[in-house]
Parts: C-alpha cells; sequence; structure tokens
C-alpha cells in the first residue's frame, strides 16, 4: 500500500503543490485507493464559519474493512499486531491479518449481543492489552463510536466523560499491570458508573485473574460471552462522515472536549500521513510506544499501520521495566524497524546508565520519531546518535488531537532535518502564522499564531454535544482559519519550530492539561480558597505543573496540607496531573478587575524574579513580594 508516498524532495514539492493548486483532485485520488461500498458524491463541501467540514460526503464504507478485509488476500498470514506483555517473562503474542480480522469479528458480535448498535457511544477503559485493540476495532466495524479513555484517569474523569457522551456501555479489564504495580482497573470503573445513568452493560476482560465485583444483569466476562459467538460480522456500512470515534481532551477551560473525528477523512489521512512521514515499507516492524488512550495511539498504532497493512507492536509496560533498557531490549527482539515516541520518554532514558542503550545492537532500527511536545536539541541528539547510532533520520511530528493525524514533519530520508524542528508541512496541509491581529506574516525569519488556512481530512468535525464550543474554541480567534494554540517560528528557509501553547494549556509529559481543570480539582480540596496554575519548564516532562493556592487555615504543617491537595486532584483527574510544587499564598497577584495576571506566576514559577514587569496595575502589589519571597524559601514541595 505505498500508494501516493513521496519518495524524493522533488516528489514531496510536486504532492504539495498540486495538493495546494486541486486539493479535491488530490485526496480524492489518494482516497479512490481505500475500499468504499459507494463512491462519494463530493469530494469536500466547507466552511471555517459554523464550522461546516465534510469530506467525501455521500460515501460509504466500514474503516475496519480497510484495515482488515481487504488485506485479507494478499496478507492473510502476514502479522498485523504483535503484543508484548509488560513482564518480559511473560509470553508475547502475535496476530496475523485473519487471525485479528477473527478477534475483532468475535468482539463485534460480543458487542451486539449485549445490545450495541450503530451510532451508541461506547466508553474503553482498558489496559495495553491485545483486547484493547479489538475493542476499539470491533465498535468501529459494528458503528459504534468509541471513546477511548486513557486508563491512568480517575473514576471521576472517566464518569465526566461518559456522562457528557451518554455511553450506554464500558469496556474495561479486572486490573493491569504497569512496571512493578497492580492495578484495580475494575474498581474505579464500578465507582464511576455510580453516577453514570446511561449505563447499562459492562464487560470485562480478564488480565490479572482477580476476583471483581460483577453487578448482576449489567457486568458480564469478555472471555464467558465470546464462547458461543460467530468468528465471522459483517462490517456494518458507514457514512463517510458517521462519527468513527470521540476523544476528550483539554482545553483553556474546565471541561474537556470531546473531540469528534469521522469514517472517511480520518481514513484517509491516518493511511497516507503514516505511510509518508515514516517512509512506511511492506517488510516493516512497525512500534508506537503511545497509549492507545491517547490520538497517537488512535491513528498511528492502530489506524494507520492497519490500514497500511503493517505489522504494528502493542507494548504493556513502561520503558523503566525491568529496567531502564526495556525498549530497546523489546526493538532488538522483534527487530523493529521504525520506533515512535515522546521527547519525555527519550529525556528520562538519557537519565540512566549510556549501556542501557548501548548493550543492544539497535541494527534493526530505520527511522524514529518524536511526538507530543517540541523535542529539545539535546534529546534529539542522544535519540539521534545512541538510538539511532546516526543513521537513522529522527522525524519531530506535531499535531493535535483535534488534526487526528500528523501536520507539520519531515519525511524520513526525503525532506530536510533540522533538530528541534517539525519542518515542512505534508502534502495537502497549509499551515500560517499570524499576528494577534490575526493577519498573515507571509516573510521567513518570522515567528507567530499557527492556524491552519484550509481543510485536510483528518481535521475536527466538531465538540460531541456542543458545536458552539468547537467554533469558538477553534475557529473564532481568528476569521476564516483553524487556530491550533500554538505559537510557531519559521526560519530563513521555511521550516516551522513549534515553540508551544499561547493559551492556558499545559503539556506534561506530552499529556495536554487546562489549567482551568487542575484549579478546579483542587478548589475541591476542602482546605482550598483559591488557586492559579502554571507550567514552568521540566527537565523530565517538559513542563511540570506549579499551582499557587490560598488556603483556609494554614497549618503550622504545610507538608500535609500539599498532600491532601495532591490526594484531590488524583482523584478528580487522576496521578497524571499532579502538580509537581505547591507553594501555599495568602494572596494571588490580581488586577483590578479581579483577573490573575499569570505572566507573573509563570516568571515565579520558572524561577526568573528578577523582572517581573509592570505591577502597579495590580490590586495589591504586595503580594507579588511574598509570592518570591516564598517561591525562594521553603514554602513551596
Ligand atoms: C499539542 C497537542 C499529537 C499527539 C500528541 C499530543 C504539542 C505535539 C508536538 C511537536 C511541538 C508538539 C502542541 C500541540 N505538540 N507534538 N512535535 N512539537 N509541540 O496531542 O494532547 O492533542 O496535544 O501538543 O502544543 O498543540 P495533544
Amino acid at each position: 500500500m505505498t500508494n501516493f508516498q513521496v519518495k524524493t524532495y522533488d516528489e514531496y514539492q510536486q504532492a504539495y503543490k498540486r495538493s495546494i493548486e486541486d486539493p479535491e483532485g488530490f485526496w480524492s485520488e489518494i482516497a479512490s485507493t481505500f475500499t468504499w461500498r459507494k463512491k462519494w458524491n463530493t469530494t469536500l463541501e466547507w466552511n471555517f464559519e459554523e464550522p461546516n467540514v465534510k469530506w467525501f460526503k455521500g460515501g460509504k464504507l466500514n474503516i475496519t474493512e480497510n484495515c482488515l478485509d481487504r488485506h485479507l488476500k494478499t496478507r492473510g498470514n502476514k502479522l498485523a499486531l504483535i503484543w508484548e506483555p509488560n513482564d518480559p517473562k511473560e509470553r508475547f503474542v502475535r496476530y496475523t491479518y485473519r487471525e485479528l480480522h477473527e478477534k475483532v469479528c468475535q468482539f463485534a458480535n460480543v458487542l451486539k449481543k449485549n445490545g450495541a448498535k450503530k451510532g451508541d457511544r461506547i466508553c474503553i477503559y482498558m489496559p495495553m492489552i491485545p483486547e484493547l485493540a479489538f475493542a476499539v476495532l470491533a465498535c468501529a466495524r459494528i458503528g459504534a463510536i468509541h471513546s477511548v479513555v486513557f486508563a491512568g484517569f480517575s473514576a471521576v474523569s472517566m464518569a465526566d466523560r461518559i456522562n457528557d457522551a451518554q455511553c450506554s456501555m464500558v469496556l474495561t479489564s479486572d486490573g493491569l499491570n504497569r512496571g512493578t504495580k497492580q492495578i484495580p482497573v475494575k474498581r474505579v470503573v464500578d465507582e464511576a458508573l455510580e453516577s453514570c445513568s446511561s449505563v447499562e452493560k459492562v464487560i470485562v476482560v480478564e488480565r490479572l485473574g482477580w476476583a471483581v465485583n460483577m453487578e448482576e444483569g449489567r457486568d458480564v466476562w469478555y472471555h464467558d460471552e465470546v464462547k458461543d459467538v460467530s468468528k465471522d460480522c459483517p462490517a456494518e456500512e458507514m457514512d463517510a462522515e458517521d462519527m468513527l470515534f470521540i476523544l476528550y481532551t483539554s482545553g483553556s477551560t474546565g471541561k474537556p472536549k470531546g473531540v469528534v473525528h469521522t469514517c472517511g477523512g480520518y481514513m484517509v489521512y491516518a493511511q497516507y500521513s503514516f505511510s509518508n512521514v515514516f517512509q512506511y515499507e511492506e517488510s516493516d516492524i512497525y512500534w508506537c510506544t503511545a497509549d492507545i488512550g491517547w490520538i497517537t495511539g488512535h491513528t498511528y498504532l492502530l489506524y494507520g499501520p492497519l490500514l497500511s497493512g503493517a505489522t504494528t507492536l502493542l507494548f504493556e509496560g513502561v520503558p523503566t521495566y525491568p529496567d531502564m533498557g526495556r525498549f530497546w531490549q523489546v526493538c532488538d527482539k522483534f527487530g523493529v524497524t521504525i520506533f515512535y515516541t515522546a521527547p519525555t520518554a527519550i529525556r528520562s532514558l538519557m537519565g540512566g546508565d549510556i549501556d542501557d542503550v548501548l548493550s543492544y545492537s539497535l541494527d534493526s532500527l530505520k527511522v524514529l520519531g518524536s511526538v507530543g511536545e517540541p523535542i529539545n536539541e539535546e534529546a534529539w541528539h542522544w535519540y539521534h546518535t545512541h538510538v539511532g547510532k546516526e543513521r537513522c533520520p529522527v522525524v519531530d511530528t506535531w499535531w493535535q488531537t483535534e488534526t487526528g493525524g500528523i501536520m507539520i514533519s519531515s519525511l524520513a530520508n526525503v525532506t530536510p532535518i533540522k533538530p528541534a524542528h517539525a519542518a515542512f508541512p505534508l502534502p495537502g496541509i497549509q499551515p500560517i502564522l499570524v499576528d494577534s491581529e490575526g493577519k498573515e506574516i507571509t516573510d521567513n525569519e518570522v515567528e507567530g499564531y499557527l492556524c491552519m488556512k484550509f481543510p485536510w481530512p483528518g481535521m475536527i468535525r466538531t465538540t460531541y454535544g456542543d458545536h458552539e464550543r468547537c467554533r469558538l474554541s477553534y475557529f473564532s480567534t481568528y476569521k476564516g482559519l483553524y487556530f491550533t494554540g500554538d505559537g510557531a517560528k519559521r526560519d530563513q528557509n521555511g521550516l516551522y519550530r513549534i515553540i508551544g501553547r499561547v493559551d492556558d494549556v499545559i503539556n506534561v509529559s506530552g499529556h495536554r492539561f487546562g489549567t482551568a481543570e487542575i484549579e478546579e480539582a483542587i478548589n475541591h480540596n476542602v482546605h482550598v480558597i483559591e488557586s492559579a496554575v502554571v507550567g514552568y519548564p521540566h527537565d523530565v516532562k517538559g513542563q511540570g505543573i506549579y499551582a499557587f493556592v490560598i488556603c483556609k487555615d494554614r497549618p503550622e504543617n504545610d507538608e500535609w496540607l500539599r498532600a491532601e491537595i495532591i490526594e484531590t486532584v488524583v482523584e478528580k483527574i487522576g496521578k497524571i496531573a499532579k502538580p509537581d510544587k505547591i507553594q501555599i499564598v495568602s494572596g494571588l497577584p490580581k488586577t483590578r478587575s479581579g483577573k490573575i495576571m499569570r505572566r507573573i506566576l509563570r516568571k515565579v514559577a520558572e524561577g526568573d524574579v528578577s523582572n517581573l514587569g509592570d505591577t502597579s496595575t495590580l490590586l495589591d502589589p504586595a503580594v507579588v513580594d511574598e509570592i518570591v519571597e516564598g517561591s525562594l524559601s521553603k514554602a513551596k514541595v
């Protein structure tokens, strides 16, 4: 499936030019390489005002027929999925395309048997086990809309997401393995479901063999249900613009948004971008280390590779277990050729013993990728030198949950690479930089707000249940443009360098959190009156979470209070949003109109207090002195 893969810089330039001059012709030729039950009538219909974006209108398809069925003839016995468990001593499992097809059909039949139908929303809260992949594809097979919630989120977060989408079913497991820990996943689901009335069925996959609470009439074991179902399940016919999935992500307000992707456009963009960025070849063994709970796992662990007929690796564990060499051991074990991970993982491994990398051959590797946040030059060079042995290109891929697939990235061995730069847009992608008035900046060697001026097939269609929120979040800041929320630079050769978020979103280990969301969680703590959260540079995580908190009665010992606050955040959001630093303060720097001046807090959090700028407009400038003093003393964790 290497159609429309550009192989030289010249071909890239030609494809890019064509994609701008005739976007519809460009994308409809690519779309024609897929299996459609019925061809579309209109390639593109769009405006960014409402917004209304429709690709391949009238086209009928099922994405799983494209991921599975169409490969059976030529790739039936080829490996589709390799599963490597958390414990290296446990046996790995492999599935050919034929076997994966069967597993997905069986799972789909279990869903149907339990009442699931086209259009239903199904929440998936599962560890990285093969059944997670089966479950996602099974939903797509029957036309149910999957909403995968990363298994590190708390019961409260899960409940919010289930209620927002009114899910009728939850797919989960008894527990999960993560390094040396075992986590009772089903217990978290039970807690969440206390406040979710829409859920009628829970299907539980056995992973740990733990005895768990099974609610009569609601909960069933997957292994019981699957016993007598057929290994075949005809795929539901979907419209190109029917919803494929919802994936929640943070914005600058407290409540996560349900980003909606649709069947046809997402499929075309996932496959095209996968094939071109990584320069995928038929014999590759491809490994994306992201969890399926994030968009990277959706597009580049599952859909993109399977649409391309690739062999994709699913890893249950963590990079540091049983030791810091695990990633490299797994690469050698399976002969991984393309490896895609996050800068935070690279930075955490850089801190280990260099022999943890050097003791593996890594001979099979050809292409390395990075995603989730800007990769700093030091990490880029370490990755390039020690993992890639200066032989493998490192592609820095910029994109978002909302974009569905990679937008700006070098194409491995095809387009120029510059450390810490995402470089050029993919064919079909039209990024622009604008100034604060929304005016396009056309020169090079400039900096501005990163926007898109033309639709692409993989883009967000709406935010679930609230289209206006989609318009306000992405299409209202700059008229007629999709605004990414990122700032970026363009160098003299036109290469993009992403600087980071310009809104109140922070990126912790490649995961997005709205500062408002964390503040809301902190404020739930009974001792807390008010809080303000900002990001600050963190050696491993990229950004750390720094919380300034006003408390009611400040006890003698702040440690206890901090532990309490952390516990509240873990309960409301999950461990992944734990503040790294908490400073108890008696006031926050506010303007006369009551707005918190985050600029000042950010400087304090960065440890740069020499020049805090103009503080004269503050209601109480003295509060700044106290905060600065507190930040330098032991008043924080
Ligand atoms: C935000 C999107 C896309 C998959 C993972 C994150 C930042 C992402 C890069 C990169 C610089 C990056 C941006 C973006 N980001 N990739 N290669 N270089 N920044 O998805 O949770 O939707 O977050 O992550 O700030 O807006 P997400």
